[in-house]
């Protein structure tokens, strides 16, 4: 399902990769993009219909303006190196430095780019393979060829915001060591055990520079409108809401399902005492208090909080261990984080269940709670009125379209959703004809061909 770009490519990508501008990253403020369009509202807006036909033939791939990739082991951007980052996302995964044009993951980093500008991103990430496809490599590469490949794997096959990211020195590369977290270079996946790993959040991000709040997304995820931190940051964690049948469970069972989970396992944890899990347990899916939310894939996490969930219920006694998600958002729940309910879950992110089945599953909103709750996280000027576009603009659009999306598409089967939450599944992408609308990138993440015929429709 995932795209895999063409392996031919990759190699040309690498080979026209010559610089224009002898630049220092971080240092020069690029000049106007070349090749852009603007869209009515005057914003940088590329045609990307045409940059993913052309296979990295579009005029934007030449666009480079820097040659120099010894420094992406550090962020470069003066204002960051003063002030630190206001947003730091992560992209644990081996994989994005062999990702060929076209692959996924370079559209997901473009809506990074294009919805949190503002943010540093980090590639938790391998050099393994990036190494035997770059040429000249000596044998035994320091650390700094390291990083120093990969960043120019990355930057040859970038979309043009991403690219214009690296060269303000917003980005760099952390490759990880991956027997420290007893994985293979190449095949950590999306880091589901590295972010159970205790030592992930403490050595992996640089103090005082990277933020205590962390984006977390991957190759199939993607933002689908600016998302202002600020508005989330007092939460520990949030991550699409999840519905019942995701856990077997039916819809009436679906908030003791948890508690159970949490009443079998909580003795494990270190100074979690009963009766406080319990009684923070059991208001789990009240009004006011926090969903069943946290699909990890796109999740917004305090550090310090992921921190504190393991350290305090260490995961090779938890037994929760196997799902990262799941393990923090039921430890997290009982040690009295703060988290959003599901209905506020669903307007960061979706990945089963939108914002309004929310209401069906767990507990409803009136009008005005509902208005309350979206300028408090969309923001005052904006929030009301993207929502009323996206609910009026035409009467078949039912659903909320959150500010991003993660993998709505593994639950399009029929069979999760039979008896138990038919609407929760891809078929509400069919009946919401502005999904494309309000999410521009998602098409070129997920291949609707099995659903709706055809990618680019
Ligand atoms: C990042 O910068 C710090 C201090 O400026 C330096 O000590 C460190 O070696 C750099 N790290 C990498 C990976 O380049
Ligand atoms: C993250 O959580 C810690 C611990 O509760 C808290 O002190 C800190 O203020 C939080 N960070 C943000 C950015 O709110
Ligand atoms: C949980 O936190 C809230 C405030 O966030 C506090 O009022 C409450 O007393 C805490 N409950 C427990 C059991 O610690
Ligand atoms: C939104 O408006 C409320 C009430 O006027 C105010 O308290 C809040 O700070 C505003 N939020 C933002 C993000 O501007
Ligand atoms: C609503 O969406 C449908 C499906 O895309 C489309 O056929 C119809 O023209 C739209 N109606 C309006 C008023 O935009």
């Amino acid at each position: 399902m995932i795209l895999i770009g063409l392996a031919v490519l990759n190699i040309l990508a690498l080979n026209i990769a010559t610089s224009r501008y002898a630049s220092n990253r971080g240092k020069v403020q690029p000049d106007e993009p070349t090749r852009l369009e603007k869209n009515n509202a005057g914003e940088v807006d590329y045609d990307y219909n045409e940059i993913y036909n052309s296979f990295g033939t579009h005029g934007s791939y030449a666009d480079r303006r820097i040659s120099d990739f010894d420094s992406f082991g550090n962020y470069t951007s003066t204002a960051v190196l003063n002030g630190g980052c206001r947003l730091t996302v992560s992209i644990v995964d081996p994989r994005p430095p062999t990702s060929g044009i076209n692959h996924p993951i370079w559209f997901a980093l473009e809506s990074v780019a294009a919805y949190v500008p503002y943010a540093c991103v980090v590639f938790h990430t391998s050099s393994c393979k990036s190494m035997l496809q770059t040429q000249n490599m000596p044998a035994g590469p320091t650390d700094g060829q390291k990083v120093n490949a990969v960043a120019q794997s990355i930057y040859g096959r970038s979309l043009p915001l991403f690219r214009r990211m690296m060269e303000r020195g917003l980005v760099r590369v952390n490759v990880l060591n991956s027997e420290k977290y007893g994985e293979k270079c190449d095949n950590f996946g999306s880091g589901n055990s590295i972010f159970l790993n205790i030592r992930f959040w403490l050595d992996e991000f640089i103090d005082g520079v990277d933020s205590d709040m962390i984006l977390t997304t991957q190759q199939d995820a993607v933002l689908c409108r600016h998302l202002d931190i600020d508005l989330w940051k007092h939460y520990a964690y949030v991550g699409a809401p999840w519905s019942p049948w995701v856990w077997g469970c039916s819809q009436e069972q679906n908030c003791d399902c948890m508690r159970n989970l949490w009443r079998t396992n909580a003795p494990k944890c270190n100074g979690v005492e009963n009766h406080l899990a319990e009684e923070n347990i059991l208001q789990i899916c009240t009004p006011g208090h926090g969903g069943f939310q946290g699909n990890g894939g796109l999740s917004i996490r305090n550090r310090s909080w992921m921190i504190e969930a393991l350290r305090r219920c260490p995961t090779q006694f938890s037994g929760l261990g196997t799902q990262e998600d799941v393990f923090f958002s039921t430890v997290l729940n009982a040690i009295n984080a703060t988290m959003p309910s599901a209905f506020e879950a669903a307007l960061f992110s979706v990945c089963s269940t939108f914002a309004e089945q929310t209401f069906d599953i767990y507990y409803k909103l009136n009008s005005d709670e509902i208005a309350d709750t979206v300028k408090r996280l969309w923001g005052n000027d904006t929030g009301m009125s993207v929502y009323n576009r996206i609910h009026q603009s035409n009467s078949s659009n039912r659903y909320t379209i959150p500010l991003g999306i993660h993998q709505l598409w593994n639950y399009g089967h029929a069979e999760h959703c039979q008896g138990v939450a038919p609407e929760g599944c891809t078929y509400a992408l069919k009946e919401q004809p502005n999904i494309h609308e309000e999410c521009k990138f998602l098409k070129y993440i997920y291949n609707f061909a099995e659903m709706q015929g055809g990618r680019l429709q």
